[in-house]
């Protein structure tokens, strides 16, 4: 796999700040795919579900609830999730200072495409590709044998612990989260997390994204239209600034966020196993003129050395299997080299009938 860019890195951030009045070329998406801003009255109403997990966890009915919105919407947002919000504030503020530090700072920790642990500006090396107006920081969470906190930013002071702190509170989120998913599908608690390879084999990594204002939002993208690789996404969104959008049908509904709610979404790897039960939903992300965003999306994912396929227990005469085994470590590597592609990944798998 290619070690270096294909081009130099351009930090978005900086960019902006140049108060560039107009997107340059390499930002501007074709028409078909920028974003939609004026929905329809009936689409603006629509809202991904809203959970209490106080109502889910333990409970016949939450897993209902569980399942419909996992067949239905691939999202959905959590509130008394468990996760303490001070420390959900404190954390994104941390990042918020670190994308404030001057560019040689940031730039120490410069990413390449072998790993995308750091700090960068673009996923995929595909040359001439369309670029998302957004920076990012990637690193790596799980297994703990595979951290490098060395490699995690030293500013501001406590962004370290802070990270740290918020990993575990979000992994053992996931881990009750996966063994709900397992009993919505119909299966024993353990077998999802046994499918993925065990709680102490399986990976997890943090990204996260900074999206600077932009002067021609109508024009481009903060990050392209994409399903998520892995097992899980647990979203901590912007507090103040709206922008994830998910495909519903033809369009796209842009998330309010609940305060101090974390957004759960289903990846392609529990798309797959769940034998497409649970959808890998397409999402996006918009950006404005008035005000930049941060957000943290915490990925969960299978023990990476592993076939990865459908269930044999959701496999049956009526629902054979639908697609073929993967790695994930293969299965990522593919996503590492062409970025954000919509569904195509994960519908290159699907077995022909
Ligand atoms: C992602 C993602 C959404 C957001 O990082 O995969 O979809 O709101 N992020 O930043
Ligand atoms: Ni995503």
């Amino acid at each position: 796999m290619a070690t270096c860019w294909p081009e130099p890195i351009v930090s978005v951030q900086s960019l902006s700040q140049t108060g560039v009045p107009t997107v340059p070329n390499r930002y501007v998406k074709p028409a078909h795919q920028r974003p939609v801003f004026n929905t329809t009255q009936s689409d603006a109403e629509m809202e991904i579900p809203v959970l209490d997990m106080d109502d889910v966890w333990g409970k016949p009915e939450g897993l209902r609830l569980v399942r419909s919105a996992c067949e239905e919407w691939g999202f959905f947002q959590m509130v008394n999730h468990g996760v303490n919000h001070s420390l959900m504030e404190s954390v994104r503020g941390a990042w918020r200072e670190f994308f404030e530090l001057p560019l040689d700072e940031k730039r120490k920790y410069a990413n390449s495409p072998d790993t995308y642990e750091g700090y960068g500006s673009r996923l995929g090396v595909v040359k001439d590709a369309k670029l998302d107006w957004s920076d990012y920081f990637f690193l790596n969470y799980l297994p703990s044998s595979i951290r490098s906190p060395s490699k995690w930013p030293s500013q501001p002071p406590k962004i370290r612990e802070l990270i740290e702190e918020y990993g575990e509170e979000v992994r053992t989120l996931c881990e009750r989260l996966i063994e709900t998913l397992s009993e919505s599908l119909g299966l024993e608690p353990n077998h999802l997390m046994k499918a993925l390879g065990g709680e102490n084999k399986v990976g997890a990594s943090l990204r996260t994204n900074f999206y600077p204002k932009c002067p021609q939002p109508q024009l481009t993208l903060g990050l392209s239209s994409h399903s998520d690789p892995g097992g899980i996404t647990i979203l901590l969104p912007d507090e103040k600034v709206a922008g994830l959008q998910v495909r519903r049908g033809d369009g796209w509904i842009t998330v309010k966020s609940v305060p101090n709610a974390l957004i759960v979404n289903i990846g392609d790897q529990i798309q797959i196993l769940s034998n497409g039960i649970y959808k890998s939903v397409e999402h996006q992300v918009i950006v404005n003129s008035g005000m930049e965003r941060v957000s943290l999306a915490f990925f969960y994912n299978p023990r990476s050395d592993i076939p990865i396929g459908p269930i044999e227990e959701l496999v049956t005469e009526n629902r054979p299997a639908l697609y073929k085994q993967i790695r994930y470590d293969e299965y990522r590597s593919l996503i590492r080299q062409k970025g954000p592609c919509g569904k195509n990944q994960v519908d290159s798998l699907l077995l022909s009938r």
